[in-house]
């Protein structure tokens, strides 16, 4: 017995759809992809990369993650990034977070939620990196969207301080790191700014040389 049947009569829909558009739809995407960006988005099920960017099957490499986190040692998150930048040359790397992140919210808690938490101590780490901001807010609800934003900073600076995305910059490929952020509530997406396209732009710190 086939299970789930509603999905497969959902994707016999899709397929027909593209093929009536273009005949030979599938068999050019299954000769190889051009990806011209790299999301690093939040796992939550309505942020869906490519229907909110309104970008094709084939135009988007998609990492997700919980709270859309750039983690030192993760190296599901690495092997993502230096794929898609030393071998499919995407020239933008996107951070989006979204307001009313559930692991944002969490991180934000006193609750304990098992093995999550772990995951969740890096934003603890960037709430407090950021307490003076903190100090003023009374209302909940700011003071999450507050930390879901500077959330999403703080990975924007995690891919600069990336060795991968360093060494791009040193062999003058074109590579910019973006931060947006996804509102819920309107279906639209944020520029929060944080464009960073050159090693000049980052602590003088974390600037590091190509071996
Ligand atoms: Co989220």
């Amino acid at each position: 017995m086939k299970k789930l049947p509603e999905i497969f009569k959902n994707n016999r829909q899709w397929v027909d759809e593209k093929l009536a558009l273009d005949h030979d739809y599938f068999k050019k995407q299954a000769k190889e992809q051009h990806p011209a960006y790299l999301w690093i988005g939040c796992a939550d099920s309505r942020v869906p990369a490519n229907e909110i960017t309104g970008l094709e099957t084939g135009e988007l490499f998609v990492h997700r993650n919980i709270a859309n986190l750039v983690i030192h040692n993760d190296m599901s998150c690495l092997s993502v990034l230096q794929f898609a930048v030393e071998v499919l040359k995407v020239e933008h790397v996107i951070v989006c977070g979204h307001y009313g992140c559930g692991g944002v919210k969490a991180a934000l808690g006193h609750q304990q939620f098992g093995l999550i938490d772990h995951w969740l101590r890096h934003i603890k780490d960037i709430y407090l990196k950021n307490a003076k901001q903190f100090v003023s807010i009374k209302e909940e609800r700011k003071a999450l969207d507050l930390l879901c934003e500077l959330n999403v900073s703080q990975q924007v600076s995690n891919l600069c301080h990336n060795p991968i995305v360093q060494n791009a910059w040193q062999r003058n490929q074109p590579l910019s790191i973006h931060g947006w952020i996804y509102n819920l509530e309107t279906g639209l997406l944020n520029d929060l700014n944080l464009c960073v396209s050159d090693p000049q732009e980052i602590a003088e710190i974390f600037r590091m040389n190509s071996e």
